[in-house]
């Protein structure tokens, strides 16, 4: 399994309210305890923070608010000591305004650096096409010293790079080299379907409406830059590993990122994050994954991250929350946890006043609450506010209660590293009655069988005579009754 740390609200050290990379080290002991094998930590790299991070001026060192080089050092060996893998976020689409590249690039039409970045005339006094940003507006910003558009997908602080200039491709290969060399054991990929740019640039269909051009993003020179990223990856040693961010509608343009196992290791599979609570709507997510992803490729289950609303929010009960974290930790592929989603966090509620992301998403972004007390274990008051209930939904307090979902995620991890079925075996969903969703998991000799009620009523299902409860969100009375929104995993009896 993978935890993703956002690091501005994991844990702060040193009193300015900012989570930080000492934060972390420090709380290596309950990723530890929970028994996840990797973390992926959101960029800490130097940054202006229009978006948090996401806007990079320097890849090759840490931001200030975060710590040092040498605290990066530090937390690598920390977590390699505790046999937890660290891949960080690499920001491949774009750099921030304030990167030298960038400023040099805009200082003059003849930089050279000019062509790192995607500038274009515009037509008349409107931007060179109709592509919208993700954040609202055009995707082209007008640079008045030299009178020309510059293209950011995002915020104008976070313009564009033109990996068609090999130059731009070497500089950004050396990022990875950097890191690969401190001992990082691989990437998440931010937006990586973007990077490839239509070389016209022609408009957007009009029939495609408003829609912003992160959705529908998808060249084909992307794959060969990937490929390259792959190349360079795998000349490492170890396992090192990819993970692409590829925000488009359909599972198999997401599925062709993974190549013919020469691109990404992983693809992030986003559909549990809109997906209604219904079993047609989780069978069939289950179904496609397995339909729609090229034969070899390991998918991925994500239920939350910093870009969207949490898992227990959107589902709107600690009851589903539970359930979800069956079914993501028992699916064939990696389950991707968001931190505080093993706290059963809610997003926080944060007053206009307090808000400060430009895409919305301060919510989900709430500190973590370690202890019961009113400081929940940071040292001052954090930057955004308390999710809901942090006097109980913190990991102290559920560490002391066996019944708390950090337990449930705790058992549910153990159990999944015991099974080589549910760690690799096929999943072959079964018929099962009304709101109840059940697949089995097999490799082998070992077999086990996951049941989820979506209903409202407690469900009774035949097909569990002869299995016995290893995990269950919820208490039950046999292996084959269920309460309203929960989910069991079963082994054979003994
Ligand atoms: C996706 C990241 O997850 C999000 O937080 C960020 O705003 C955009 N990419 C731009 O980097
Ligand atoms: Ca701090």
């Amino acid at each position: 399994m993978v935890y993703q740390v956002y690091p501005r609200s994991f844990l702060d050290t040193n009193g300015d309210g900012i989570g930080d990379l000492p934060g972390i080290e420090q709380r290596l002991d309950h990723l530890s305890w929970l028994g996840i094998d990797t973390v992926w930590i959101s960029p800490f790299y130097r940054s202006p923070m229009a978006d948090f991070g996401y806007d990079v001026s320097d890849y090759c060192d840490v931001d200030p608010l975060f710590g040092t080089l040498a605290d990066a050092d530090r937390l690598i060996t920390a977590a390699h000591q505790r046999g937890i893998r660290v891949l960080i976020d690499w920001v491949p689409n774009h750099t921030s305004d304030r990167h030298p590249w960038f400023i040099e690039s805009r200082s003059s039409r003849s930089s050279p650096k000019r062509d790192w970045y995607h500038w274009r005339d515009g037509r008349g006094s409107a931007p060179p096409n109709n592509w919208r940003s993700v954040f609202g507006g055009p995707a082209w910003t007008l640079d008045d010293a030299t009178g020309q558009w510059f293209l950011h997908l995002f915020l104008a602080e976070q313009p564009d790079l033109n990996w068609s200039n090999p130059e731009v491709v070497d500089a950004m290969h050396q990022v990875l080299r950097f890191w690969l060399d401190r001992g990082i054991d691989g990437f998440r990929i931010d937006v990586v379907h973007c990077i490839g740019k239509d070389p016209v640039f022609a408009d957007q269909p009009a029939a495609l409406g408003e829609i912003d051009r992160v959705g529908i993003q998808n060249e084909s020179v992307t794959h060969e830059l990937i490929r390259g990223f792959r190349r360079l990856v795998d000349g490492y040693p170890g396992e090192r590993t990819t993970v692409g961010e590829v925000n488009l509608g359909d599972l198999s343009s997401i599925g062709s990122f993974y190549g013919h196992g020469d691109e990404l290791h992983l693809v992030f599979n986003f559909l549990p994050l809109y997906a209604p609570w219904t079993r047609a709507a989780w069978q069939d997510m289950i179904e496609r994954v397995e339909r729609e992803f090229p034969p070899g490729a390991w998918p991925t289950w994500v239920l939350s991250n910093h870009d969207v609303r949490r898992v227990r929010t959107r589902l709107g009960s600690e009851h589903a929350a539970r359930a979800a974290a069956v079914i993501s930790t028992t699916q064939r592929g990696t389950p991707f946890v968001y931190q505080g989603d093993e706290l059963a966090l809610e997003d926080a509620v944060v007053p206009e006043r307090r808000r400060v992301d430009p895409g919305g998403r301060d919510g989900c972004r709430a500190p973590i609450p370690w202890e019961p007390d009113r400081s929940h274990g940071w040292p001052s008051a954090p930057w955004l506010p308390w999710p809901p209930h942090a006097d109980t939904r913190n990991a102290a307090s559920q560490r002391a209660n066996p019944r708390s979902m950090l337990h449930l995620y705790r058992d549910l991890l153990a159990a999944r590293r015991a099974s080589p079925a549910l760690r690799r075996g096929m999943v072959r969903l079964l018929d099962a009655p009304g709101d109840v969703l059940a697949y089995e998991r097999v490799s082998g000799e070992d077999r086990r069988l996951v049941l989820v009620n979506f209903g409202e009523q407690a469900a009774h299902v035949p097909l569990a005579e002869h299995w016995q409860v290893e995990v269950a969100s919820a208490s039950q009375p046999d292996a084959g009754s269920l309460p309203p929104h929960a989910a069991a995993l079963l082994r054979p009896s003994a």
